[in-house]
């Protein structure tokens, strides 16, 4: 039997990436999202991946989506927390549900779907957790004190769960990619990228596959050992 990988916001850029390397490794995969149908039957239509409709702010959907899920494929094994947005606004322009919005989406989500999985792994002595970060909640970003803040939020999360998870064999791992070629980066004014992209050492942004590879290496039944770090990849633009 293999394992059941589950990667919220798992239809579009990265999220979809990690989907696809999962599945071409073996995985059962699942992937949720939120309101996109179109690129959620894309999905499914290229991959034959299954997707599911839900919001991640919401701890009784994450609760009721995972049940659905584990009555479907099996227990989850693999959980991928990626589901993120931006409302990138300078501070004192920042409204409260600008603030709201990521805080919820970005972070309140891996409590919720923590909490929908973790007990599980943890009863069946196994279990991968990762979480997609950022280097802007490592070095904090102009225009992103919401974003920055959540991302933040998570590497302490992932450090404080991994502690917990480590005698059930269920690892906890952040990832946190810098300047990605996905829809959320094109978004950005072209002038304001450009000049990111101009300091980034390797002098590209990055693929949503070099995201993916790294979540294999840590979905891995072999990868036991490592639990609680963050994983940079971020091109080299900043060295923590
Ligand atoms: N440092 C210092 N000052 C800056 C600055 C910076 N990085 N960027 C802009 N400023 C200054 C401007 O020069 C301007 O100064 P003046 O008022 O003196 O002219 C002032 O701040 C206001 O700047 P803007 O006119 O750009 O303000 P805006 O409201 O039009 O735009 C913004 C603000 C939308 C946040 C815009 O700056 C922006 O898009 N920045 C990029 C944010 C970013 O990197 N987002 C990442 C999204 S992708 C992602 O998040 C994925 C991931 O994990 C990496």
């Amino acid at each position: 039997m293999s394992r059941v990988a589950l990667v919220t916001g798992g239809t579009r850029g990265i999220g979809a990436a990690i989907c696809k390397g999962l599945k071409a490794a073996g995985y059962t995969v699942a992937a949720n999202y939120a309101t996109n149908h179109a690129a959620a039957e894309e999905l499914k239509d290229k991959t034959g991946i299954p997707v599911y409709s839900w919001n991640v702010a919401s701890l009784a959907e994450c609760k009721d989506g995972v049940r659905k899920i584990e009555s479907d494929l099996g227990a989850v094994d693999v959980l991928v927390n990626n589901a993120g947005i931006t409302r990138d606004c300078v501070f004192h322009k920042m409204s409260e549900d600008d603030w709201n919005a990521v805080l919820d989406t970005n972070l309140r989500s891996c409590f919720n779907m923590c909490q929908a999985a973790f007990p599980g792994m943890r009863n069946r002595g196994f279990g991968r957790i990762v979480n997609l970060s950022s280097i802007n909640g490592q070095k904090g970003q102009f225009g992103q004190v919401n974003y920055a803040a959540a991302k933040a939020g998570m590497l302490g999360f992932t450090k404080a769960l991994a502690l917990e998870g480590a005698r059930k064999n269920v690892t906890v791992n952040a990832i946190a990619p810098g300047y990605i070629n996905t829809e959320m980066v094109a978004s950005i004014d072209v002038g304001i990228l450009q000049q990111i992209i101009d300091k980034i050492p390797v002098g590209r942004l990055g693929e949503p596959e070099e995201i993916a590879r790294t979540v294999l290496f840590l979905a891995a039944d072999d990868a036991g050992f490592v639990t609680g770090a963050t994983f940079s990849v971020n091109g080299g633009q900043y060295l923590s």
